[in-house]
């Protein structure tokens, strides 16, 4: 059986981590070891010391390319390390966040241009892009009142940004969807929490009997 890479993207708040959570466990019961579920840096000693510096509040100087590089270099070895091994094994693959968050964040939060973004990240990934990305889709408001709401503890140099950032982010994320319209399938993340672990649960469980 060949492997399966689903990615889960979306703005802050929009609740990858919670339903990727609640997906892990039904779809963890049915898979057992034959599911993988992931998130960058992924516990590798290489790219968690890369995340330290691009999280790290006290560079608050770094520049946008400098951070682009950054996350490519750490995607690029959590990619190698963890999830390419793990599909040669034919596992299933879960991983919060990749590629689309570069580009997101990156090419249209910091602009230093998606393509260009994109681009790099096909270098570090030798163009190897998830068969299936699930985009939890919320306004940067409720994201960001997610955020505030749930977690005031967990306030990294990222989240310190502007409502702005977060608008150029959406936007930067829609436009994604509209270009890769196969690959991307839109969540409406505003929906109750159950609903949309649900819906998620479906489209992943529809993306492993498919494959
Ligand atoms: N559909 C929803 N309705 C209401 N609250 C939600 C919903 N989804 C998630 N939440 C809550 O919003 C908060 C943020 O969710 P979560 O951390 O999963 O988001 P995330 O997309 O992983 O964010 P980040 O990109 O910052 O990691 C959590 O407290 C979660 O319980
Ligand atoms: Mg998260």
């Amino acid at each position: 059986m060949s492997g399966l890479f689903i990615s889960f993207e979306g703005p802050d708040g929009a609740g990858k981590t919670t339903v990727l959570e609640a997906v892990t466990k039904t779809v963890g019961a049915q898979l057992g070891d034959q599911l993988l579920v992931t998130r960058e840096p992924g516990g590798n000693q290489i790219s968690e010391a890369i995340r330290d510096i691009i999280l790290n509040p006290e560079n608050t100087e770094m520049d946008p390319r400098t951070e682009a590089l950054l996350y490519a270099a750490a995607r690029r070895q959590h990619l190698t390390e963890t999830i390419l091994p793990a599909l040669r094994q034919g596992k299933v693959v879960l991983c919060d966040r990749y590629v689309d968050s570069s580009v997101a964040y990156q090419g249209a939060g910091r602009q230093i241009g998606e393509q260009a973004v994109y681009d790099m990240n096909t270098f570090a990934t030798n163009g190897l892009l998830p068969d299936l990305t699930l985009y939890f889709d919320v306004p940067s408001e409720v994201g960001i009142a997610r955020i505030k709401a749930h977690r005031q503890d967990d306030v990294d140099r990222l989240d310190q940004e502007a409502l702005a950032f977060h608008k150029l982010v959406r936007a930067g994320y829609l436009r994604l969807r509209d270009a890769y319209p196969e690959r991307i399938t839109t969540v409406d993340a505003t929906q109750p929490l159950n609903t949309v672990i649900q819906t998620a649960t479906d489209l992943v469980n529809q993306a492993i009997a498919n494959r």
